[in-house]
């Protein structure tokens, strides 16, 4: 059934476990993304990032309510979330398509901007029952610094930053920059599990890791063990669904039928929701 963002989370933070949250692309992902959550019998996030509605023309209702009708059927609670948002008109049209929950990602902006933008859109969100995460910028850097991603690879979020910014700002879950940076297609990532401990000790809400499909699957249950709670994955889906397809295509190039094809992506797709949703759901903190 569709389910709330704001309530998985609380649900694994109260189990002291992870939450996993995958990327849409395409509805194969979302009905991929529900069939290995089910496989797994674990919650799930279906999120659509602001990159995805630009895919499908900047419209943001038809794969929004595929999403929902996924989550509405699936047998494991499913919620919806919009990833990754930095136009305001597509955050203020969220609550409307479905969804309980966004990241609003202002850190591409001088910090004292980043606040002020991520305060107003936390406000805002708050009014529409909306769910709000957000990242710090560059992390330990000043007012009209360069933006860095809390995600380039070597930035690390700084716990009393990170406090501060969540009283600052009031949003309800916050990305925290700890090892992991997005995209990758090795799982080399080696996460700072003490310095997740102390930002889980710091910060009062929800700890967010991105770019997960680098980390292996040792270092991601580490992580949860460690105080990460919502786990994004979205590159490992199409490494799984890319070499799916082009080896049915390899394997019969007469075929023409997107059938044909797209259902053993979608069926490769599940099987590594179905593992990573294991791997997160299944370390418990202590
Ligand atoms: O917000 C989405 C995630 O950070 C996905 O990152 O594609 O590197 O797994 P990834
Ligand atoms: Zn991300």
């Amino acid at each position: 059934p569709l389910a709330r963002t704001s309530e998985l989370l609380a649900d694994a933070v109260a189990a002291r476990t992870g939450l996993p949250a995958f990327n849409v692309i395409t509805l194969e992902h979302a009905e991929a993304i529900a069939t290995g959550a089910e496989d797994a019998g674990t919650p799930v996030i279906l999120q659509i990032s602001q990159n995805a509605v630009g895919f499908h023309g900047g419209r943001l209702l038809p794969i929004a309510r595929a999403c929902a009708e996924v989550a509405a059927a699936a047998r494991v609670p499913v919620s919806l979330h919009l990833d990754h948002v930095e136009d305001l008109d597509l955050l203020r049209a969220a609550p409307a398509a479905g969804f309980s929950s966004a990241m609003f990602d202002a850190s591409h902006l001088p910090h004292h901007e980043n606040v002020k933008a991520t305060a107003e859109a936390a406000d805002w969100a708050h009014r529409h029952g909306l769910h709000l995460e957000a990242e710090l910028g560059r992390v330990g850097g000043k007012d009209g610094a360069a933006p860095l991603s809390a995600h380039a690879p070597g930035a690390r979020t700084d716990p009393d930053e990170a406090a501060a910014y969540v009283a600052d700002t009031g949003v309800d879950a916050l990305a925290v920059a700890v090892g992991s940076s997005h995209a990758m297609t090795a799982r080399t990532a080696s996460l700072d599990h003490g310095l997740i401990g102390r930002l889980a000790a710091a910060v009062p809400v929800p700890l967010v890791l991105h770019g997960s499909s680098g980390v292996p699957d040792g270092e991601l249950a580490a992580a949860v063990a460690a105080g990460m709670v919502k786990i994004n994955i979205g590159t490992a889906l199409n490494l799984a669904f890319t070499p799916a397809v082009r080896a049915h295509l390899a394997g019969d190039p007469a075929v023409t039928d997107p059938r044909k094809y797209l259902d053993p992506g979608r069926r490769a797709m599940a099987a590594t929701v179905a593992h990573l949703a294991g791997v997160v759901t299944s370390s418990g903190r202590s």
